[in-house]
């Protein structure tokens, strides 16, 4: 989705604004702009297409004088990606720039007032209604003009302004969009996310919806809609800078994909103490686990794929039914929620806008929310009742990896914490779930290890049209997920299926040299999934089986094989989820697709 980059300081803002942009470029993005005042007015540069456009266009920036500024990269929403659409936007006369990301939901209404009353439109934008309402109302102090605009305009934002009147400052605020301030010396920055300004600062404030920011070189004032003062809490970033830069692999996903055994003992180790799962973090006592008649899972993507995942493992284990809803169904089908329910919310990002506002509406309804998020102090962990974050450190390529694993090891240990809590668990059951938990790390680094065996693969198959994923029960779940991992990044098309469903009607797609990986590391399945294997073998297909070193029996049907080692079958997802990932990204790669950033994608959906 767009990011947002605002710079006031000593030094010229435009190469510190591009670099910042450079950083956020994972986000996904069709154009680029910046809006610096030069000393006289304000001077805008943007183009469609990748920052080094703009970089062209600016010469690095040198070309645009100026300490104070906002940039932006856009994702397009209300117009086609174009120069004319990118980011800033500017009111008629030029006096207000104006960077946004999310939806102005009545733009349109908006945008008709102001043209009756004889503002010219340029764009097609939502986002030039704001720059154009702020010069409308404004009477000589941009902070009521912004408070005017906030009172008019419907939808989601995190807004960056300049105005010409008062150089020296940038006007933020946000609602139901990530903004975080940065505090330097001497220089002060607005961000979508920290490593936008990770290279000159680690000391920042997380914005709330509705607070106002009054942002200069020397100083940085927060207000509410009432215009008092708000204290805020600066949280200090410890990442290693080079947690958010490529460290020598050629793609953020393979470092990402490498990190993974490091990301799920970081995720695992704190949780265990004693040999029991500890979680600290919650609140979520043995009485009100009781008192649950149901639990909901709800996420997008794929951490709706660890949902899938946790419904089997939790259902088993907890013997509590679950469901699981992509958040933006969940939403609008009057879930019936109350005091009685327990709703695990998924995100990576904590800012993903739909399960933002699946998680409001189970609070609304009464419903207990716990939220599982990897970005400390982001919106779905600040306002869920309990939060478990996993610590797989800033992920970068639009297609996760660590943080899915991470996902994965907090619905483990969170299984074995609920289930022991209701009593469900023997004790050597319990002590089995420990060691294997401890042992995650060290297969999952073993997979790694054979990735040249799957590169290999990856290279008889790069050219395929159709894959088709097959599996039963958690091999399911991972079906969906390695379905998603292809063609998110290498554009193939490919489908998941549970595997028993294949003769419902898919099975009419399976023809001569169809791509079949069939997942059956579940060893009460097994026999089953041969089955199935046997049926699109049959029909002409060349199957890829993924299964547990002891299962070597599955030679006899499957063309390829990849062994992972074995392990508890709630456990296996944690393994098999590896080669799937690698093969996505080594398709991608011999493939030649842009594999960080695929297209059409963003890698935090702030907008429904
Ligand atoms: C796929 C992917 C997405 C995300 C989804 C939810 O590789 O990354 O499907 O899982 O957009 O994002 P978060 O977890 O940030 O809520």
């Amino acid at each position: 989705m767009c990011g947002i980059v605002g710079y006031a300081g000593e030094v010229q803002a435009a190469p510190v604004l591009l670099s910042g942009l450079e950083k956020l470029e994972y986000r996904g993005y069709d154009s680029a702009g910046m809006a610096v005042y030069d000393g006289e007015a304000i001077r805008v540069a943007k183009a469609k297409g990748r920052l080094q456009v703009l970089r062209e266009i600016t010469e690095d920036g040198a070309q645009v004088p100026g300490v104070i500024g906002i940039g932006h990269t856009r994702w397009a929403t209300h117009g086609a990606p174009s120069d004319v659409n990118s980011h800033p936007q500017v009111s008629v006369s030029g006096k207000f720039a104006v960077v946004h990301n999310g939806i102005i939901e009545n733009y349109l209404q908006l945008k008709e007032k102001l043209m009756k009353k004889g503002v010219a439109f340029v764009s097609e934008t939502d986002t030039e209604v704001v720059a154009q309402l702020l010069e409308y109302y404004y009477k000589g102090d941009i902070v009521d003009a912004v408070i005017q605009v906030l009172r008019r305009v419907e939808g989601s934002y995190a807004l960056g302004v300049l105005c010409e009147d008062a150089p020296d400052q940038i006007v933020a605020v946000r609602k139901d969009s990530p903004l975080i301030v940065g505090l330097g010396q001497r220089e002060n920055f607005i961000a979508s996310d920290v490593p936008a300004i990770l290279s000159r600062t680690r000391d920042i404030y997380r914005l709330n919806d509705n607070e106002i920011v009054i942002l200069k070189k020397d100083s940085v004032q927060v207000l509410n809609m009432d215009l008092e003062p708000v204290e805020k809490q600066v949280c200090h970033i410890d990442w290693d800078v080079s947690a958010a830069e490529k460290g020598g692999y050629e793609h953020f996903m393979a470092k990402e994909i490498m990190e993974q055994p490091k990301a799920v003992r970081d995720t695992i180790s704190p949780r265990l103490r004693g040999g029991r799962v500890v979680f600290d973090e919650i609140s979520l006592t043995a009485e009100q686990l009781r008192s649950f008649r149901k639990i909901y899972v709800v996420a997008c993507g794929s951490a709706y794929h660890v949902g899938v995942v946790a419904k089997y493992v939790l259902e088993q284990n907890v013997r509590i039914p679950v469901e699981v809803d992509v958040a933006s169904e969940f939403r609008y089908r009057q879930p019936i929620l109350g005091p009685d329910t327990l709703v695990l919310v998924i995100s990576q990002s904590g800012e993903t806008a739909d399960t933002l506002a699946a998680l409001r509406e189970a609070r609304r309804l009464g419903a207990y929310t716990l939220s599982i998020v990897n970005v400390v102090g982001s919106t779905i962990a600040n306002e869920s009742d309990d939060v478990i974050y996993t610590w797989a450190g800033p992920e970068i390529a639009v297609a996760t990896t660590k943080a899915y694993s991470t996902q994965l090891a907090v619905v483990y240990l969170l299984t074995i914490y609920l289930a022991d809590l209701l009593g469900r668990l023997t004790p050597q059951q319990y002590a089995d779930y420990i060691a294997e938990l401890e042992a995650l790390p060290e297969k999952i680094d073993a997979i790694l290890k054979n990735r040249a065996n799957i590169q290999y693969l990856a290279s008889k198959f790069f050219n395929v049209r159709d894959v088709f994923f097959i599996g039963r029960n958690l091999d399911y779940a991972m079906s969906l997920e390695g379905s998603l991992k292809l063609k998110e990044i290498s554009y193939i098309h490919s489908d998941a299926y549970a595997a028993g469903e294949l003769k419902h009607g898919t099975i009419s797609l399976v023809e001569d040299g169809t791509l079949v990986i069939a997942l059956a590391t579940q060893r009460t399945l097994f026999d089953k999934m041969m089955s199935n294997v046997k049926e699109v073998k049959t029909r002409g297909a060349v199957v890829l089986g993924v299964t547990t070193s002891l299962q070597r029996q599955i030679e006899k049907e499957a063309d390829y094989v990849f062994y992972i080692p074995d392990a508890c079958p709630m456990m296996l997802p944690s393994l098999s989820v590896i080669p799937l990932q690698l093969f996505a990204y080594y398709v991608s790669s011999m493939k030649g697709c842009d594999i960080d950033k695929p297209r059409n994608l963003a890698k935090s959906v702030t907008v429904e």
